[in-house]
């Protein structure tokens, strides 16, 4: 059964955001005047302050946060990066669910490529993902009998858009706020040949938080020439908090009868395969650890969960994606989308190195992802969901990660 966050804490909310409001260096927007403030309950109470998160080659960079009275999201238009969600518990005690990195200098430090040998890599944390989210096989596709080649940052495989892509661009930002929502509007111009995709695409993400403790996620994308776009959050998960340890007692069910399985190089094979009688059947909820140790050979492949679920759908729009709750603290995460797939994630790379918000380390399955997406390497599989986009067209696409109690 869900619930509504508890209602504890109303005045220390509010004394949050005001704390947040003074500290912050500039109040960009705030949605509720004084007489919203005054209000008995900060229900309504949307936000949104600003304050410098540093500079990436010479240009300034800012962290905002949104708030809603109940939960707050940091976000910096570095990367377009979720840099952390701070959530309550049953009782009312709230910890960042997502992992990420104290300052921008973590993230700087963790994009550069290529990343020092036997260490977690290139994370993603919390990044927007783009011009092609997930893996293009051999770094290479063709489009209107044209093939382009990009760079292979993944053994043979272009991975997340390849090196330096949009999650480590500084991002135009506009904040803006209205009466039960607060939005961060990131704009961001791709140019043509970028990585080697062909047309120049002018791309925006739009996070906004509302009084429901919903965090919608919508992209919008056109493009100059024909190319292929496939877009996603790479926010990591750890409901219990970051930097607490590991995921596996948290439950999650995935709303999806198949996936698409992948070759030694996580590559989907073209094939679309029921779930049913394997470790990959998350349709009624269960712990992520449960069979995550399966000597099933998917998850020998990936060290764990990396696959794109096929999600259950029977039209477009928005439908249930995945549900995930730590049973301990009673936070659950609901994932919405208007994509087709989702890529499920027990962060099998992380391999205990790098140093977190928190100042805890991250190792294997102290975080997952669920990354709605277009199927990884569409542009090589002609019978999956076509990821072109057309002069012309314009690409739109919704994910809503919603907070509740469970
Ligand atoms: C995605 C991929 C994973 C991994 C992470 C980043 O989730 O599917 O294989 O590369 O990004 O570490």
């Amino acid at each position: 059964m869900k619930r509504a966050f508890p209602r504890v804490g109303t005045s220390r909310a509010a004394t949050a955001i005001c704390s947040l409001a003074m500290v912050a260096a500039a109040v960009t927007a705030l949605a509720a005047s004084a007489s919203a403030l005054s209000r008995p309950s900060v229900h309504h109470t949307v936000s949104i302050s600003t304050r410098s998160f540093g500079t990436v080659a010479g240009q300034p960079v800012d962290l905002y946060t949104l708030s809603n009275g109940h939960m707050r999201v940091n976000i910096t238009n570095y990367g377009g990066i979720v840099q952390a969600i701070y959530v309550p518990d049953r009782f009312g005690r709230m910890a960042n669910v997502a992992l990420g990195f104290r300052n921008l200098a973590g993230y700087v430090k963790n994009d550069v490529y290529p990343q020092p040998s036997g260490g977690s890599g290139t994370t993603y944390f919390g990044a927007t993902i783009g011009r092609y989210a997930n893996r293009i096989a051999n770094g290479s596709f063709t489009l209107n009998g044209h093939t382009y080649t990009l760079p292979q940052n993944n053994g043979t495989n272009t991975l997340h858009g390849g090196p330096n892509a949009w999650n480590t661009k500084v991002w135009t930002a506009t904040p803006s706020v209205k009466p039960g929502s607060a939005s961060l509007k990131l704009t961001y111009t791709s140019p043509d040949g970028e990585n080697g995709f062909p047309g120049t695409v002018v791309a925006s993400v739009t996070y906004t938080l509302d009084t429901s403790n919903r965090l919608h996620i919508q992209y919008h994308a056109v493009t100059s020439a024909p190319t292929v776009i496939n877009l996603t959050n790479h926010t990591y998960f750890n409901l219990a908090g970051e930097g607490s340890g590991s995921v596996r007692a948290q439950k999650l069910m995935i709303n999806a009868s198949h996936y698409t399985p992948i070759n030694a190089n996580l590559i989907p094979t073209g094939v679309v395969a029921p779930v049913a009688g394997t470790p990959l059947d998350f349709r009624t909820m269960k712990p992520i650890g449960r069979d995550i140790n399966s000597g099933f050979n998917q998850l020998v492949l990936a060290h764990g969960f990396d696959h794109n679920w096929v999600i259950n759908r029977s039209g477009p729009g928005l439908v249930l994606a995945a549900r995930a709750l730590d049973p301990a603290s009673g936070r659950e995460l609901t994932t919405l989308t208007t994509e087709p797939g989702v890529q499920f994630y027990s962060g099998n790379f992380l391999a205990g190195e790098l140093v977190g918000t928190s100042g805890r380390t991250y190792r294997q399955t102290d975080g997952f992802t669920l990354e709605t997406q277009h199927y990884p390497n569409s542009p090589n599989q002609p019978n999956f969901p076509s990821t072109v986009l057309n002069p012309g067209q314009s690409f739109n696409s919704t994910t809503i990660y919603a907070f509740s109690i469970g």
